[in-house]
């Protein structure tokens, strides 16, 4: 079966072809993050209007890529939630029209669920499918998003139970609010991954333990980061105080003062390496206490916090030391962040199509109803 997916939630716009929920055939995406690198943040309206120039373009280039016609494709599969309405709707109301011109079944998919579904997606060239060994059921998923930070329990494709999240902001938005308070660009993951990397290259013994870990004591499987992000804003305010930039550094408005200010600058790499230490810490402690009460045979990571070098190793080891049988999935990074190829192997394998009359978009959509 083929399926051409379409994902705009965010400030992506991309269409991707994949046969049989697994051979990525094309993988078409643009992104007006720049736009938003300026502003330190996603600015809606900006990317909704260059999501409408950008879709009928990235569709076409993704049918092209896979020299694929469109009387060879099976199947539609369109983002409907969560995330920003304008974008949705920019994806959503394109979908609608190709199902009603083309006669197509469509399938409105879930972006929280279909970045587990990044797991299944072998790259191209398709030359050796037996090495790609898909992710077995049941299985717990790690969903870690810009927006989200949720686990789930997936007995079987299209059988979900929300099992915890987190109580305040979600890991990704902890990376993206901690970067800004560093002065690094927006997105803030890979910035303060790639100035952790920096530190840790030179420093790999050094016990990162400034930022606080909440709630890795609690007996429920909840996050909360919230706090890491004043934690941070507190040291960095004390830091600014201490180099006589408080006037300016207290209003809060110049962020940009630790990446000014020389002496402060020279400090960035390790401040990254303890808030990326803090987040992935709280990750992995909560998340392996889950897979030894509920022994799943897979561990599935998904979301663009899965891209993290940090999180994958030291998820790597505490499998390795704990002895469980569990396997642990992270997808390719390109397929971390926000794709439309993981859409596309989402409706392969929950392969509903509705009436295009009756899909909407849904910027609140949880990840399981009634979560
Ligand atoms: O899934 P995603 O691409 O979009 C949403 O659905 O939100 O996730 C975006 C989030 C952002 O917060 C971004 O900073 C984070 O993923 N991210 C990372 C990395 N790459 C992206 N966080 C940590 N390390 C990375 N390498
Ligand atoms: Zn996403």
């Amino acid at each position: 079966m083929i399926v051409l997916g379409i994902e705009t939630s965010c400030d992506e716009t991309a269409a991707a072809i994949v046969e049989n929920g697994t051979k990525l055939l094309s993988n078409i995406t643009a992104t007006s993050s720049g736009l938003h690198a300026r502003t330190g943040g996603i600015i809606p309206e900006e990317a909704a209007r260059k999501q409408v120039e950008s879709i009928i373009p990235v569709i076409d280039l993704a049918l092209n890529d896979a020299n694929i016609k469109i009387k060879d494709i099976d199947c539609l599969a369109v983002t409907s939630g969560p995330g920003l309405i304008g974008s949705l709707l920019v994806g959503v109301e394109t979908a609608k029209t190709l199902s009603c011109v083309w006669k197509k079944p469509i399938v409105p998919i879930n972006h929280l669920v279909a970045h587990i579904y990044a797991n299944w997606i072998t790259q191209r060239p398709h030359t050796q499918p037996a090495i790609h060994n898909p992710p077995l059921f049941p299985a717990l998923s790690l969903i870690v998003s810009g927006g989200h930070t949720d686990m789930v329990f997936v007995k079987e494709h299209g059988n979900l139970t929300w099992i915890s999240g987190t109580r305040d902001d979600a890991a990704g938005e902890a990376f993206d609010k901690c970067a800004r308070l560093l002065g690094l660009p927006y997105p803030g993951g890979p910035a303060i991954s790639d100035a952790a990397d920096d530190f840790l290259s030179g420093h790999q013994d050094v016990k990162l333990t400034m930022f606080p870990r909440p709630m890795i004591d609690s007996d429920d499987f909840d996050w909360s980061f919230s706090g890491l992000k004043t934690a941070v804003l507190n040291h960095v305010v004390d830091l600014s105080k201490n180099s006589g930039l408080s006037g300016e550094y207290m209003k809060l408005s110049d962020y940009d003062a630790l990446s000014k200010e020389p002496k402060l600058k020279s400090l960035v790499p390790k401040l990254a390496a303890e808030i990326q230490e803090a987040i992935v810490d709280s990750l992995v402690i909560k998340s392996m206490r889950a897979v030894k009460k509920y022994k799943p045979k897979s561990f599935i990571l998904g979301g663009g916090v899965s891209a993290n070098n940090r999180l994958k190793e030291k998820f790597v080891n505490e499998f390795e030391k704990s002895g469980v049988k569990t396997k642990f999935y992270a997808p390719d990074p390109k397929m971390s962040t926000d794709n439309a190829a993981a859409i596309a192997a989402c409706a392969f394998y929950n392969n509903e199509p509705v009436d295009w009359r009756n899909i909407f978009a849904n910027p609140g959509l949880q990840i399981v109803e009634n979560k």
